[in-house]
């Protein structure tokens, strides 16, 4: 389902994911909690929180759960993704999780934006990838 993964899915449901995950956020350093949701290849949902520290730059951003309970559920490509921010709004993710997205969801993971649904090449051009390394 990677190249031929439909924007048409229940990004409704797949946001209601997102924001019962940010309700379990821990952020008590920046009172931002983040929750993200991702589709997986085999139909699986997967969520995640960010989990702060009082080492701050040790904070964990939602998307390191996320890529954590992927591999920690069975593994799979991420197809479809959604982040919200502590309002429940639609949130982009930061430059950082953008290059975590890519490395399990590729070019043509689909975003779900303030600007619509993005394929993450579109949101991270020219990313940085495993391919690189076998050059
Ligand atoms: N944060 C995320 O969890 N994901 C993002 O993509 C953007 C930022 C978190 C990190 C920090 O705990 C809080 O939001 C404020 O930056």
């Amino acid at each position: 389902m990677t190249s031929a993964a439909s924007r048409d899915i229940d990004w409704d449901k797949l946001r209601t994911a997102a924001r019962d995950a940010m309700s379990r956020a821990y952020a008590p350093y920046s009172g931002y909690p983040v929750g993200v949701a991702a589709l997986v290849d085999d139909g699986r949902t997967i969520t995640g929180c960010n989990v702060e520290n009082a080492s701050y730059g040790l904070g964990l951003c939602a998307e390191c759960g996320l890529v954590s309970e992927l591999h920690n559920s069975g593994g799979g490509r991420l197809t479809h993704f959604t982040c919200v921010d502590r309002d429940g709004d639609i949130l982009v993710p930061c430059g950082r999780c953008r290059q975590l997205l890519h490395e399990f969801g590729g070019p043509e993971l689909l975003l779900e934006t303030p600007e619509g649904i993005l394929s993450l090449s579109e949101m991270l051009p020219q990313a940085f990838g495993r391919d690189h390394l076998n050059k």
